[in-house]
């Protein structure tokens, strides 16, 4: 059960759209954890927490990252949308007092992806693309996959991202290549 405070306070420090967003995944991500048999309760917690670190407003993450201590990456330094990730892990663990590793690392990758992704990891990242506010090309396909078969699921959605990010000249993180290419090895083992 999920106290009131963390709703009113994730409210007020990323904004009203992103906050719907949140409940959006939050939602996704307990059926997709009711879908391959993982706890509930977990998923909830990072759904709806998945973008704390996206503060709003005039906040300079990087700024904010560098205050942490986090020493951040030449590409994600370079890119706004990968820096609420790191955030969200310290912000989750010291504001919002998640503990679980679990749930701290599905906050810490749900952009990038990681090698070796955990189940929560993996419900997470789809998640965040399916709710139902979500729409770009691709989008139908990835809700499709989504609770036929997580991993082949999880492929699409990065190839997906993969060529966006291409026809926009933006940076890959190398987890995301990490993540892409650990799927297709298990894949051609199975
Ligand atoms: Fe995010
Ligand atoms: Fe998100």
């Amino acid at each position: 059960m999920i106290e009131n405070w963390v709703y009113e306070k994730l409210k007020k420090d990323i904004g009203v759209k992103r906050y719907n967003h949140s409940l959006g995944v939050m939602h996704e991500s307990k059926k997709l954890a009711k879908q391959y048999g993982y706890p509930i309760e977990k998923a909830e917690v990072a759904g709806l927490l998945h973008d704390c670190g996206k503060l709003k407003g005039e906040i300079n993450l990087l700024k904010m990252a560098n205050a942490f201590g986090i020493i951040l990456d030449n590409v994600t330094k370079n890119n706004r949308e990968l820096i609420h990730s790191v955030l969200g892990e310290i912000i989750a663990q010291e504001e919002y007092n998640i503990a679980d590793r679990d749930i701290l690392k599905a906050i810490r990758f749900h952009t990038t992806g990681r090698e070796n992704m955990g189940l929560l990891e993996k419900i997470v990242y789809v998640a965040d693309l399916i709710e139902p506010s979500r729409n770009f090309e691709g989008v139908e396909k990835i809700r499709d996959l989504a609770y036929v078969n997580i991993d082949q699921c999880l492929l699409y959605a990065i190839d997906n991202t993969l060529k966006f990010i291409i026809s926009r000249e933006k940076l890959i993180h190398l987890d995301s290549i990490k993540a892409r290419n650990q799927i297709l090895i298990q894949k051609n083992m199975e």
